[in-house]
């Protein structure tokens, strides 16, 4: 059965392009995973549609009030589903990560807002936090968009070639080699000679050897 994502939102229309296009979008399209977009305030029950409110004991910002969330994450969840809150005080989000994601059967992913959401949300109905990197988006929702991105690309048939996904970046914990197309001259710029010898062992070496430079020049962290 495919992976379906519920993601509970204030901005659904954020997630609209994302979903539409490219590789996502075609996955999307030809079944490989589902995923639902709701707006959270369809599930508060004032006329104003209230969504949030002033912080227990002061301080700036609004916070996500409780009753619109239990209630959404209660008519969207199914029993074994995770419930994932994107914040920037979560775990770590990576491919490891993302792997283990593109297993599961259903995932509910809520998306926060300017100064947090309400503790009783976090202790009772989120099963996992996870962060995109240490940086404060504006809310949860280009992060949600991040995560299912990266999963999708573990999902079978998602990518059109299995090739693509172990040739990669952090699939050996090492940055990418750099790519080449024609034409051969541009501008003064050549291709190495290397890429049109048609050596394969001799592409191989060279383009290991230009991954382990920048990955210690880039990232030195990934060779420890
Ligand atoms: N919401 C705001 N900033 C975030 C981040 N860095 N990761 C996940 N969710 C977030």
């Amino acid at each position: 059965m495919a992976l379906r994502i519920d993601v509970l939102t204030l901005f659904p229309r954020m997630l609209d392009g994302v979903l539409a296009e490219s590789i996502l979008g075609k996955g999307i399209a030809a079944g490989h995973l589902a995923v639902g977009v709701h707006d959270l305030r369809n599930w508060t029950t004032d006329k104003h549609r209230t969504a949030d409110d002033r912080p227990f004991g002061g301080g700036a910002g609004m916070v996500l009030k409780p009753e619109p969330v239990f209630a959404a994450i209660e008519q969207v969840q199914t029993p074994g589903c995770r419930r994932i809150y994107l914040t920037p005080d979560g775990q770590p989000f990576s491919t490891a990560l993302a792997e283990e994601l593109s297993r599961e059967r259903h995932l509910v992913m809520l998306s926060g807002h300017y100064e947090g959401i309400d503790q009783r949300i976090r202790d009772r109905v989120i099963d996992q936090e996870i962060s995109i990197g240490d940086y404060v988006l504006t809310n949860g929702t280009l992060a949600a968009a991040v995560v299912i991105d990266a999963l999708a690309r573990f999902i079978p048939g998602v990518l059109g070639e299995e090739k693509s996904l172990t040739h990669e970046s952090f699939t050996r914990k090492l940055l990418d080699f750099p790519q080449y197309t024609r034409p051969a001259e541009f501008r003064g710029m050549s291709v190495p000679g290397v890429l049109l010898s048609g050596n394969h062992a001799e592409i191989e070496k060279w383009r290991l050897a230009r991954q382990e430079e920048k990955t210690r020049l880039v990232r030195p962290d990934l060779l420890k």
